[in-house]
């Protein structure tokens, strides 16, 4: 389902990354706003994600603004213990290999890390019940 987000909506600062490695937001109104979270690779860009594990549909951190593993190498969803690449968003351990994180395109305008589009394409639906989901 395609969603419609105020343009340039703001996500945090760039600073804001720098106690995690990582930074969730949340944005629009209603029952069912856009959970993302953003971080930065090792070449510097910036890389944003739904937070929205592939394996069963849960949200990927367990606290607060804390996807990323202790040594900041992998994003972890706290469920089951998938390893996702926080370049591709692809699954490289834990029940749902091959599977992806779905990509949010963002940039940086001055210190404020914002949405690069006013339309995204995310299923914005509650997550599947277990029974549903892919193991
Ligand atoms: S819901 Fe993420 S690994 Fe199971």
């Amino acid at each position: 389902m395609s969603m419609s987000i105020p343009n340039d909506a703001i996500l945090c600062k760039l600073a804001d990354l720098a106690e995690t490695g990582s930074r969730g937001f949340r944005v629009g109104g209603g029952d069912w706003p856009l959970k993302g979270f953003v971080l930065r690779v090792d070449d510097g860009s910036l890389r944003a994600w739904v937070n929205h594990c592939p394996h069963a549909g849960h949200p990927l951190e367990l606290l607060p603004h804390r996807f990323l593993t202790a040594d900041r190498k992998f994003i972890q969803c706290s469920s089951h213990g998938a390893l996702f690449d926080p370049v591709s968003g692809s699954c490289v351990a834990g029940p749902c290999p091959g599977r992806k994180l779905r990509p949010l395109a963002v940039a940086l305008q001055g210190d404020d890390i914002v949405l690069a589009s006013s339309s995204v394409d995310v299923d914005n639906a509650p997550p599947r019940r277990a029974a549903e989901s892919t193991q």
